[in-house]
């Protein structure tokens, strides 16, 4: 039976190693074809474990044993088993060393987990059990050890060696091979070791740390791609200093080396002083990437730099904890790109990001909270929830603590912990220590999963001058978890008069009022608080900077919307209060559209859109969210039962109706904004061209040849990426002759260029004129398809059923038997990006009946497959 086909592990079944490795040597024999590794671990008895002698059964997946010798001598037959995915051997003495020789094979390694090849180069990807396809061993996080590092390798072949530390011996071999030592001081656990081997060129820089110590930077690539790293470079010794003045943390090692491959499984991997990156984080000339793609290298670069001390000093005890490390580091990277950038924008983009994915995930059947109780299959649990609803949970530490709180506790965390495998709760027990507050209740927000509601209601009492506000909490059941304690939460919040001023804040029975802003802390399921002192009814603006990860109901008017979108002094709350505006009216149309009434945007929405265009004031990247509306999937969210058309249509409406009514507005804007070239990534107009791009959009939207002229013009024109997908995006989605022309002039320019080629797939599966699904069915059989490269996968398999709504949800269900096709050829060749294709499927229950009949269908399907991968296997199986 397919429910005890993969077993579930537990938290609450940890237990220590039975066994400690304390220095690990490693010899490879490189070969795409065939790699041999031997391997010296020695071991010693764990005395936490009790005196009882176990034996030691170590991890190994698709490994080939060559031979296995206990201090020294050959291990007799009688003595070890090797089983389907470990190696155990029988009362091992209290100290031994364990020498194993194994086979393995990169070439025909398609999961990309464990040693693989990518194009000409072999490298590892080990995070979160890949060590094990290597060699055996103990593959655990909380097994840390010293390394060291041979690598043999043919020297026209891979000229280049790489592991983690730092180098420590070179030199010829026989037969045109050569060899490489290396040696890491740090002990670590078995996830972070890498190894690259290729014919690659480097640039590097060299930085001088807070103490004076000299650092070598290094970024490895294939010859091609030498002129794209500059960027990379850069942003790694921003990183750098940004965490040394931000958190005291300094680099700990002589080298730190950034190593781009074309076929990788996630974005980019932290391996100690050897990052291996996804080339689409790396890469980036001003011609081939866009702005977009110029912050995304920013932030992943810092990512991976800030997990050498939160992630690989101090690492998680079980796969349990993976928040200790993610959630942290992307709350460290989000405030590097803050300070990078616009603070602003980049809070209303990861709102952004968070609301759209990371909602839908805790709403549906694989909601599970930052701390998992369980899983199948770990690489299922690198999720939305854990990563980016940790961060806002390492947010809200930082609001209850305030800045210097904050960093405090990040102190005491680093004093207390560095060098070894933690759990959340040694983390928030810091914070808690340095800040002096009880954060017991606060742990919830790891346990449980789900997004809390928080529903305000408020009076004003004009005789005493007071106004009330109660805030209500709840949150829905999850999969096993029917009933939610509350939250304890920073709501931060002000008040603002009828003339839009902030309103010093005096809470009952406190005295004086301080400051026109509050964090308000609750932590009962209903509170109220007395604002006094006040000679009118005020306006609430709640919820300030997103501090807690909710849903806010409140009954805003229409007014009161146009005051916060005006006057209130937090950008996310102005901007947010413009959501909510063109929330309510596209809700409204898609309400028209199912009823059958006649469907026309309000006077009133177009007028606070001229208001927008009109301000001049406005920060440039800023106006550009203003004017974006919510997204198709958000909208989504909003709704009992998912109506992709409706939702559709009336967003479409909207868009039309702004091109039309407010083109001299948006032609105007678009004057101030036009391109000036030649373009630099760094030259302060990024907002300036996002406003640009967006007003392009409303104008095709509107239709008319001019529209498409304009397009075409700047398509023509443009110096740079960001003008010619801003120009390009809209062809390809509109049904006239230049779409075709764009796109094949766009395909012929950069056909060399994986990066680029990838966008032209994803535009072309993003495109909502109905012909799409053909178009797709059509660019599978492209020659430049290929399903063995993640990156491309995703840009187009992961493009249409994620970013198309209206298209992968045709009534037909043909987009949805295309996944399910695309997700059983993808289990045999590799099962995390299989899976990862899973989640629109997952969603099926918020469809209309014919559409859940469908999904379901595509569900099952999949379930009966034989052979499926445990990855697969979990979130199909729990979907349904
Ligand atoms: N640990 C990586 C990061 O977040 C992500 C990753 C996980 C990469 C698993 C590869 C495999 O930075
Ligand atoms: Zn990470």
């Amino acid at each position: 039976m397919s429910q005890c086909r993969h077993q579930t592990i537990h938290q609450k079944d940890y237990t220590v190693p039975d066994y400690l490795v304390e220095t690990v040597e490693l010899e490879f024999d490189l070969d795409p074809g065939e790699t041999r590794v031997v391997s010296r671990l020695s071991f010693i008895c764990n005395h936490e474990r009790g005196a009882s002698p176990r034996p030691l059964v170590l991890d190994g997946e698709e490994l080939t044993l060559l031979s296995l010798k206990l201090d020294g001598a050959e291990l007799a037959p009688e003595r070890y088993r090797v089983e389907e995915e470990s190696l155990v051997i029988d009362a091992p003495p209290e100290r031994f060393v364990l020498e194993v020789t194994t086979k393995i094979n990169p070439a025909t390694n398609t999961a990309l987990s464990g040693l693989y090849a990518s194009g000409p180069m072999l490298c590892t990807q080990c995070e979160a059990e890949g060590f094990r396809r290597i060699t055996y061993f103990l593959d655990r996080p909380d097994v840390m050890a010293v390394y060291t590092v041979t690598l043999r390798g043919d020297k026209a072949a891979c000229p280049v060696l790489l592991s983690n530390g730092n180098l420590v011996e070179k030199g010829e071999l026989p037969d045109g091979r050569h060899y490489a030592v290396w040696h890491d001081p740090f002990k670590k656990p078995s996830y972070l070791f890498a190894v690259v081997a290729g014919d690659l060129v480097h640039i590097s820089d060299r930085f001088t740390t807070m103490s004076g110590r000299e650092v070598t930077l290094e970024i490895y690539v294939e010859e091609r791609n030498r002129d794209k790293c500059e960027h990379a470079l850069l942003s790694l010794a921003n990183a750098m200093r940004w965490d040394e003045e931000k958190f005291g943390r300094e680099y700990d090692l002589d080298v730190y080396m950034v190593v781009a491959v074309d076929d990788f499984n996630m974005g980019a991997m932290e391996n100690k002083g050897l990052n291996v990156f996804n080339s689409r984080y790396v890469l980036a000339s001003p011609e081939s990437a866009t702005d977009d793609d110029y912050q995304a290298i920013e932030e992943v670069i810092g990512h991976e730099y800030f997990h050498n001390w939160t992630g690989n000093r101090i690492t998680c005890r079980d796969w349990f904890q993976l928040s200790l490390k993610e959630g942290l580091t992307i709350f460290r990277d989000q405030e590097f790109s803050a300070d990078m950038q616009s603070r602003p924008v980049k809070r209303i983009a990861d709102v952004k990001s968070l609301r759209s994915a990371q909602f839908a995930e805790d709403a549906g059947p694989l909601a599970h909270p930052v701390r998992p109780e369980s899983y199948v299959e770990i690489n299922n649990f690198y999720s939305m929830t854990v990563y980016h609803k940790g961060g806002e949970v390492i947010r809200m530490i930082e609001t209850l603590l305030g800045r210097e709180g904050f960093r405090k506790g990040m102190d005491l965390y680093f004093e207390r912990h560095d060098g070894q495998a933690v759990r959340v709760d040694e983390f928030v027990q810091a914070m808690a220590d340095a800040g002096g507050r009880d954060l017991s209740q606060f742990m919830l927000w790891y346990d449980q999963a789900g997004t809390p509601v928080l529903t305000v209601t408020d009076a004003w009492d004009a005789g005493s001058g007071s106004y009330t506000l109660t805030v209500k909490q709840s949150c829905p059941p999850t999969p096993g978890q029917p009933e939610k304690k509350p939250f304890h939460m920073p709501l931060v919040m002000g008040l603002l008069d009828r003339e839009g001023n902030e309103l010093p804040l005096a809470l009952a029975g406190e005295g004086a009022p301080s400051g026109t802003q509050r964090v308000l802390e609750l932590t009962r399921e209903t509170e109220s608080f007395v604002f006094t002192g006040l000679s009118s009814r005020p306006v609430p603006s709640l919820n300030r900077n997103f501090s807690a990860p909710v849903k806010l109901d409140y009954p805003y008017s229409d007014d009161d919307l146009t005051l916060l979108m005006t006057r209130d002094s937090d950008p996310f709350v102005r901007w947010e209060a413009g959501q909510v505006q063109a929330l309510k009216q596209i809700m409204g149309l898609v309400a028209d559209f199912q009823a059958g009434r006649d469907a026309r945007v309000s006077e009133s929405f177009i007028e606070s859109f001229r208001r927008l265009l009109d301000d001049d004031r406005q920060d440039r990247a800023f106006l550009a969210e203003a004017l974006t509306l919510p997204g198709e999937s958000y909208l989504a969210e909003q709704m009992e039962v998912i109506d992709p058309s409706a939702i559709h249509a009336a967003r479409e409406l909207v868009r039309a109706t702004v091109g039309e009514r407010l083109s001299a507005e948006l032609l105007r804007v678009r004057q101030k904004c036009a391109p000036a070239a030649p373009y630099r990534p760094d030259d302060g107009l990024s907002g300036c061209r996002r406003v640009n791009t967006i007003c392009l959009s409303y104008l095709m939207a509107a239709g008319g040849q001019d529209a498409i002229d304009m397009n075409m013009a700047q398509l023509r024109r443009s110096d740079n990426m960001t003008d010619t997908l801003g120009a390009l995006a809209p062809l390809a989605g509109c049904a006239c002759p230049e779409r075709d022309e764009a796109l094949g002039l766009f395909y012929d320019k950069w056909r060399g260029d994986r990066g680029v080629i990838d966008k032209w797939f994803s535009l072309q599966a993003t495109s909502r004129l109905p012909d799409t699904m053909d178009r797709v069915l059509a660019l599978l059989e492209h020659p430049d398809f290929d399903i063995r490269n993640p990156n491309r996968v995703r840009s187009l398999v992961g493009a249409f059923s994620q970013a198309n709504q209206v298209r992968f949800h045709d009534a037909s269900g043909r987009g949805y038997r295309f996944l399910g096709d695309q997700i059983l050829r993808l289990n045999a060749i590799n099962p995390q990006i299989a899976a990862r294709m899973l989640t629109p499927f997952s969603r099926w229950r918020r469809f209309d009946a014919a559409r859940q009949e469908l999904m379901k269908k595509e569900l099952e399907r999949i379930l009966a497959e034989p052979g499926l991968a445990r990855d697969v296997y979990e979130l199909a199986e729990k979907s349904l």
